[in-house]
């Protein structure tokens, strides 16, 4: 038998209600802020995530799926959907100045060679946003806004929005050199990664899953103190905009996030929900002015974030205790074969109508047939056989009251939707009470 790769996951029918249901409420969301969806291609060069994600990421380091196709060129399953949303809006030319700033969404597989464990997967989902063309502190609020009413929306409360600043390019790289300097006498103390890290790009020693209690990274010196005039400004304002939107938030001076394009705000939200176990972080995000110019596109500064789905159904886990039931409106019953055959026009006339139905294909007996009903969970069951041929009717059963009505054919449609809707009758279908 072949399985399934380690990391991977089947989402199988029975748990594909609560998948469907989470990304109705996040493309409803996504139309309350003016998103659009785009969609690009999994893989990609793999230069696109070197030059972006950061060649000295964990990420690009260890983590992508990297593949000679048979051209001989170097492509890469997209480990996160940032660096290809870039691609795009360079390639496509979509950044016109009426079409400014972009509003653009995407969900689909991303993948990373991680270690997996509950909430950490090789193949995971994102639901990511950016805006992009825009400097403005206030899309930072927007974005981080549009992630915690996402969350409002799916339920889940117990969240902390985390937020710290990395400035410009010119606080960025004053912060770097002094850390550097403050890690030069103690990087001995550091794992062999953390060396290797500190020779590449000094910042990614923060990221650290080994010595991140070390004292060492925590008394490092914080971004926030190297803030330029122009950077201070600009976090300043997004706070204030937080405020002004009501949104509790703790400014987390150690957070620097593990990809190498950001500049300004960097967020996370994080939940202690238990049904997360370690993987607490549900969505991360932040801003990055130099990505577009730095892939040879416009200057076109941007801001944004991604969701890990498979979190926020853990997350879900604990809150939503009540699986929704699957149900279809009505189950399709026959006496005999031949009926089953003369009935089909009804249940395609149905169908055409909007109704759920379902019915048997292994020519089953009455009894074997409600079974099969009842696992299917309808409001009605439809019964047809010689003597509702002989008088075009159906008998019509409720589930839920056990009622039971003979029910002309040409009104059986009427009398449904009444039943489904539980609307009482207009005077059309001929066998309700009010008839
Ligand atoms: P990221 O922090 O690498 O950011 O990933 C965002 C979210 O994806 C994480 O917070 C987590 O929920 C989920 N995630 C990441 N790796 C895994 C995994 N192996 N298994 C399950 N879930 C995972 C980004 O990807 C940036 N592109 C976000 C962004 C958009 N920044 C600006 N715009």
């Amino acid at each position: 038998m072949i399985n399934k790769i380690k990391g991977t996951q089947d989402i199988l029918p029975s748990e594909i209600n609560k998948w469907q249901d989470l990304e109705e409420v996040m493309r409803n969301v996504s139309k309350l802020f003016n998103f659009k969806e785009i969609r690009t291609p999994i893989f990609e060069a793999s230069e696109l995530f070197h030059r972006s994600v950061g060649e000295t990421t964990d990420i690009v380091k260890k983590e992508t799926y990297d593949f000679e196709d048979r051209g001989k060129r170097m492509n890469t399953l997209r480990p996160e959907g940032t660096a290809s949303v870039v691609r795009s809006v360079i390639e496509n030319k979509l950044y016109t100045e009426e079409n400014l700033p972009l509003k653009l969404y995407y969900y689909g597989p991303m993948f990373r060679y991680e270690r997996p464990q509950k909430g950490r997967q090789r193949q995971f989902h994102q639901f990511g946003a950016e805006i992009i063309g825009t400097d403005s502190p206030l899309a930072d609020a927007e974005i981080i806004n549009f992630a915690a009413t996402f969350l409002k929306a799916l339920k889940i409360n117990d969240i902390k929005i985390q937020i710290n600043s990395l400035g410009d390019q010119e606080s960025k790289q004053k912060y770097m050199e002094a850390l550097r300097e403050y890690l030069k006498p103690n990087i001995k103390h550091l794992c062999n990664d953390c060396n290797r890290r500190y020779e590449e790009n000094p910042l990614r020693v923060l990221d650290c899953k080994v010595d991140m209690d070390n004292p060492v990274l925590i008394n490092a010196p914080k971004p926030l103190d190297y803030l330029s005039d122009e950077a201070k400004m600009h976090f300043d304002h997004v706070i204030m905009a937080l405020e002004e939107l009501d949104l509790d938030y703790t400014i987390n001076k150690n957070l620097v996030r593990g990809l190498d394009y950001y500049t300004h705000t960097v967020f996370e939200i994080t939940s202690d929900l238990e049904t997360l176990g370690s993987q607490s972080t549900l969505v991360g995000g932040g801003r990055y002015n130099n990505l577009y110019k730095s892939l040879e596109g416009p200057d076109l500064p941007a801001v944004g974030f991604a969701f890990g789905i498979e979190r926020l159904l853990l997350a879900l886990e604990a809150i939503n205790k009540e699986e929704s039931k699957d149900f279809i409106h009505c189950y399709f019953l026959s006496i005999g074969d031949i009926y089953q055959t003369e009935a089909l026009k009804i249940i395609n006339d149905l169908r055409h109508g909007g109704i759920i139905i379902d019915y048997d294909f292994f020519n089953k007996n009455l009894k074997q047939q409600f079974k099969q009903a009842d696992r299917l969970n309808p409001k009605y069951y439809l019964i047809y056989g010689e003597e509702e041929a002989k008088k075009r009717t159906i008998n019509v059963k409720s589930t839920e009251t056990k009622e039971q009505v003979e029910v002309d054919i040409d009104n059986l449609y009427q009398y449904l939707v009444n039943g489904l809707t539980n609307r009482s009758c207009s005077g059309g279908c001929g066998s309700c009470d009010g008839c």
